[in-house]
């Protein structure tokens, strides 16, 4: 990402004002394809720990024509989102992020106490957070760091929905609806004020 202090992710993938669709932890980056190819108008930026995969997807980008629209950044989320101006992104995606569970992994979650104060930064009042797991120990923790937050709350009566309603899927999604899992799916909203 570039050096400054903070970062304007508009600027990197243009657009104008319009706020950004944001991914934590694209991975492969199958999720970014899918999403750029379902709405010529959508500009996306992925925040990828993994330095190797960040640069594969990001050349994959500029090769299948999504350059324009969308970079991944080889950046730990925790530490980027940050740098980030408020109110630039209209939706994050963390599809199926810390596929661990024991005490002694809880420092590397990404989807932490930490980070939803930055969510709560750069998500636009009446933006979205949606959040994809197969561990269902994962999804009640999330709901329950959630409802401790005033600034998200439930898409519907509760956060869980059955589906995933933004017509893209992630690799590790696809391969959970292959294997017969369970996806625990949940959807908030950035609560306006
Ligand atoms: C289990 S994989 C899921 C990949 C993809 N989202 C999917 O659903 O197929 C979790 C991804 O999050 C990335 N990741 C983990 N911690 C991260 C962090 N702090 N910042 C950015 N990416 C992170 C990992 O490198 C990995 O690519």
């Amino acid at each position: 990402m570039p050096e400054s202090d903070t970062i304007d992710p508009r600027d990197v993938v243009g657009g104008g004002e319009a706020p950004i669709e944001l991914e934590i932890g694209p991975g492969r980056g199958g999720f970014l394809f899918e999403r750029l190819g379902v709405d010529p108008g959508i500009r996306m930026v992925g925040l990828e720990i993994k330095r190797k995969w960040a640069s594969i997807v990001d050349g994959r980008l500029r090769s299948r024509g999504f350059g324009e629209r969308a970079r991944v950044f080889a950046e730990d989320a925790r530490d980027a989102l940050r740098r980030f101006v408020p109110g630039c992104v209209s939706v994050a995606y963390v599809h199926f992020p810390d596929p661990w569970w024991k005490k002694k992994h809880q420092k590397r979650l990404v989807l932490s106490g930490s980070l939803l104060p930055e969510l709560a930064r750069v998500i636009r009042p009446g933006g979205q957070l949606f959040v994809q797991t197969d561990v269902e120990e994962r999804a009640l923790a999330y709901e329950e760091l959630l409802e401790t937050s005033v600034a998200f709350h439930p898409a519907g009566p509760t956060a869980r929905i059955a589906e995933n309603p933004f017509q893209a899927r992630s690799p590790r999604e696809h391969r959970a609806i292959a294997d017969g899992l369970p996806i625990h799916r949940l959807l908030y909203v950035r609560t306006a004020g």
